[in-house]
């Protein structure tokens, strides 16, 4: 079967091409990042982006397919991010594969961004056993979710405040460093002393494992200001190291917690900051002192992509191939009830 995704949630405009069933494999991807027309502004402007979107959509899916060696014709099924994310940015992608699926005749799959985070580790490790554990940390979330099966996932934590890059992507713009900041800080932690400037870890004392990480953000602007600390110096570098090994300690902690309470065979650790090279390196330590064993997906399937829309779009397919795929709007997606229960089925 082949699948095309589309993801326009955020600031990238992505298309894939993903071939299921016999084989499995990603045929084509093309993805526009916009990270330079936001960059100037520190953070995403939402009409950039939509107008980005539009722009784009048509020539890249133009570009998959000719990649792919596919013509539109042999398209099976349509996915596409529905939520959640920028609304301008969505509704770009949805009337773009609406029209797409009328004049093809094709069935379209709603897919969940957050789910299709997670799915993206299975690109590469389709055996990952469940129960899981799966955290989810982007510019946009950071979530922890149990999954017994792939289609039936608990959300049992979620920021209360700003995700993990977010804080990241905040602090790096104090610095003046550029957006986003999470890449950049990524790379002058190594030249840093994680032990210089202690942080303590974010409590939130009502019994969930809801993550917090705004007062990160407020602690290194504190201690820049208290010792005089400008970018691009030896400090600037100790205080980057101490941040990032505070947050990925924090993370760890919390998922370790978790995992303590209830039956966990993987941990999988996905979305946009799970690119960072600290978090990688640390918790494959930590994971294998705990016997648990970790899937991340490779480094180009962290951040926002179409191809993991596409993977998680085909198993929504498989488990109901006779669902209501063919009349699809923005008000059909279903998150007013994931937040209800606070479980997504
Ligand atoms: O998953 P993603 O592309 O978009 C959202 O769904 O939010 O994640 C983007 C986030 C940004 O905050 C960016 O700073 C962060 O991922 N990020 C990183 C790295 N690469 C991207 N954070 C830390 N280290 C990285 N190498
Ligand atoms: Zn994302």
């Amino acid at each position: 079967m082949i699948i095309l995704g589309i993801e326009t949630s955020c600031d990238e405009t992505a298309v894939a091409v993903v071939e299921r069933g016999r084989k499995n494999l990603v045929r084509a991807e093309r993805i526009k990042s916009q990270e330079e027309l936001h960059s100037p502004y520190g953070g995403i402007v939402p009409e950039i982006a939509s107008r980005n979107h539009l722009e784009y959509i048509d020539r890249l899916t133009v570009e998959a397919l000719a990649d792919a060696r596919l013509t539109l014709g042999e398209i099976d099924l349509i996915a596409l991010t529905l939520g959640p994310g920028l609304i301008g940015s969505l509704l770009i992608g949805l009337s773009f594969a609406k029209g797409l699926a009328l004049s093809r005749n094709l069935p379209i799959i709603p897919v969940d961004h957050i789910q299709a985070h997670v799915e993206a580790a299975f690109i590469s490790h389709p055996k990952i056993e469940y129960p899981l554990l799966a955290l989810v940390v982007s510019g946009g979330h950071t979530t922890l979710f149990y999954q017994e099966s792939k289609l039936h996932s608990d959300m049992i934590a979620k920021t209360r405040d700003d995700a993990a890059g977010e804080v990241m992507d905040k602090v790096a713009k104090h610095f003046g460093l550029g957006y986003p900041g999470g890449p950049i800080l990524d790379q002058i932690c190594p030249g840093g002393d994680p032990g210089r400037y202690p942080f303590t870890f974010p409590r939130i004392s009502d019994g969930t494992f809801d993550f917090s990480f705004s007062g990160y953000k407020t602690a290194v602007l504190r201690i820049a200001q208290k010792n005089g600390i400008e970018a691009g110096t030896r400090k600037f570098r100790d205080l980057v190291a101490s941040f990032l090994h505070s947050i990925v300690a924090y993370l760890f902690s919390m998922v370790e917690s978790a995992a303590a309470q209830r039956p966990v065979r993987s941990l999988v650790v996905a979305g946009g900051v799970s690119r960072n090279t600290l978090l990688r390196k640390r918790f494959q330590e930590e994971c294998e002192q705990l016997g648990l064993p970790l899937y991340l997906p490779e480094p180009r399937f962290c951040t926002d992509n179409a191809a993991m829309i596409a993977w998680l779009g085909y198993e929504w397919f498989r488990a109901n191939p006779d669902g209501p795929w063919r009349d699809l709007t923005i008000s059909s997606y279903s998150r007013a009830r994931f937040r209800e229960t606070g479980r997504h089925r």
